[in-house]
């Protein structure tokens, strides 16, 4: 696997593995001050799997991540459902099942309006989901944040994860956790790694796609 940082050490560092972010979590035990924040492929990212194969993979890969953690850190997921011969697919539900299984709880659900409120749609819903897990913290009720994000923000390509999400989780993370790192092991063009390094935080990705992690190195993101 490559290993390129591509920031001075006075910034906040950005390094990206070009390689496999299940096999990188399988070896990864984080320090307590880094959180895993990613977006898992889509079945129609991984077709050779097929709709049950992913469902096990998808389910098998939060699991790692939502293990791979300290105890005091988080784990947060952006994924958008999508429709399958006529049903939906709840990654919502997958992601809670994964985090039960590797014994972390839900600290908070927030819906990420994709499109405005009242907009029907088609295939995809008007939403998407983040969802912080963890093992051992817990939020008091004056550490909440808002749950609807009603404005995702500019997206760096069509499966990338919206920037008001990923600034979202990066808030979250300087105010209630000890968090100063942050890991995608999906990171694909690298948007995550690009607000947590404008926030102030190290940012660890891993993509499969050589090309992506070689844009995920160079990401800035777009004058606001
Ligand atoms: C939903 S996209 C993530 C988008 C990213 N959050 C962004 O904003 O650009 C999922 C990414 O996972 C990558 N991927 C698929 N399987 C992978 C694997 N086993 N390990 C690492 N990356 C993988 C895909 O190439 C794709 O770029």
């Amino acid at each position: 696997m490559a290993d390129v940082p591509t920031r001075s050490p006075l910034a906040p560092r950005r390094t990206v593995h070009a390689g496999d972010g299940v096999a990188w979590l399988e070896s990864a035990s984080l320090p307590a001050d880094h959180a895993i924040v990613t977006s898992l492929p889509d079945a129609s990212e991984l077709p050779a799997l097929g709709p049950e194969g992913w469902r096990s993979w998808f389910v098998e890969a939060a699991e790692r991540a939502c293990r791979a953690v300290a105890d005091e850190a988080v784990a947060i997921f952006y994924q958008t459902d999508v429709k399958r011969d006529g049903r939906w697919v709840d990654k919502a539900f997958l992601v809670q099942l994964a985090a039960e299984r590797a014994g972390s709880g839900l600290l908070w659900h927030k819906i990420v309006c994709r499109v405005a409120p009242g907009t029907t749609t088609f295939g995809r819903p008007a939403y998407a989901h983040l969802l912080c897990v963890s093992r051992g913290l817990r939020l008091l009720p004056g550490q909440s944040s808002p749950d609807v994000l009603p404005v995702p923000g500019a997206m760096t390509w069509p499966r990338a994860m919206p920037l008001e999400a990923c600034a979202a989780a990066a808030r979250f993370l300087l105010a209630h956790t000890r968090c100063r790192a942050v890991v995608d092991p999906f990171c694909g063009l690298g948007s995550m790694l690009a607000v947590a390094n404008a926030h102030g935080l190290d940012a660890i990705g891993v993509e499969l796609s050589r090309q992506r992690a070689e844009r995920a190195r160079a990401l800035a993101l777009p004058a606001a």
